[in-house]
């Protein structure tokens, strides 16, 4: 399948997440979240979503990263193209193809997605997880666009730190966090951040990118924030409509974040 792809290299600048993921990086990756609550939910959404599309035979992985999900597209018969940018994130993608029994079902392939040009869908279904949040506000729609490409049908995007200005959504977070078990600073500083963030979206300010630095270099330590009108907006362009979105309340979360901030799975269906 590989030979469907036609790399139009375009020589833009990189994203400081496009560059991270490394042999050291690559080789900690899973270790250093798989006890996480955060991923444990996600696996079990991209499962419930594979479950309500019922009738596919192939999906597409882009970034597969270390093929995190080998063992569930296993239980759910597909065939899979794996798509990352990394060689070593491949690397380790490629030792988890026996181990989950999908030999000769799964294609790995190191393309950088905002220069895939497939003649045709690459498959029917396309999972992206934990990849807008290390691509640069000028980078976004390049990458957008090359994620659409892929598949025919659905995709399930997963997103980190959504800016989200919508009152009623916000609110709602609001309220989730003065009832949950946080500590009374934690609910202030949650307040505060959320009356922040909403005046920063009202007056249209862009906020800046979260710059963070890590003791062991194992997290990207310059990730963004896009806005969700945004990211829908650039994949209707392409056709694709947003059907449901699953958003993650959880008191560990809510403390890092504020209520226009989320983190989300949306599943979105191709209409034209
Ligand atoms: C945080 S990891 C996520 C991997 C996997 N989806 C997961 O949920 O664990 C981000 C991955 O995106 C890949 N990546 C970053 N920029 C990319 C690009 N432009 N094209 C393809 N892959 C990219 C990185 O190499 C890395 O493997």
């Amino acid at each position: 399948m590989s030979d469907q792809f036609s790399q139009d290299i375009t020589g833009r600048k990189r994203s400081p997440g496009e560059t991270f993921y490394t042999r050291e990086v690559a080789v900690q990756y899973e270790k250093l979240r798989k006890n996480d609550r955060y991923w444990s939910w996600e696996n079990d959404i991209l499962d419930q979503c594979l479950r309500a599309f019922g009738d596919l035979r192939d999906i597409a992985d882009c970034p597969v990263g270390t093929g995190r999900f080998m063992d569930i597209y296993s239980s759910h018969n597909l065939r899979v193209v794996g798509i990352d940018i990394s060689t070593d994130m491949l690397e380790e993608a490629g030792n988890k193809i026996n181990a989950s029994g999908m030999e000769g079902r799964v294609e790995l392939v190191e393309a950088d997605v905002s220069n895939l040009a497939p003649r045709e869908p690459v498959a029917e279904a396309l999972v992206c997880f934990r990849l807008l949040h290390l691509i640069s506000d000028n980078n976004l729609d390049d990458v957008i666009s090359g994620l659409a490409m892929i598949p025919s049908r659905h995709i399930v995007l997963q997103q980190f730190s959504v800016k989200d200005y919508n009152i009623r959504r916000a609110l709602r977070r609001v309220f989730h966090a003065l009832f949950s078990e946080i500590s009374l600073a934690r609910k202030i500083k949650y307040i505060c951040r959320t009356l922040r963030d909403m005046i920063v979206g009202v007056l249209g300010l862009r906020s800046v990118s979260v710059f963070s630095r890590h003791k062991k270099n194992t997290f990207c330590d310059v990730t963004y924030s896009h806005s969700l009108a945004r990211v829908l907006n650039a994949f209707a362009r392409r056709g694709f409509l947003m059907k449901y979105i699953f958003d993650f309340k959880d008191n560990e979360h809510l403390m890092g974040e504020s209520g226009c901030y989320l983190s989300v799975i949306m599943v979105m269906e191709k209409t034209k």
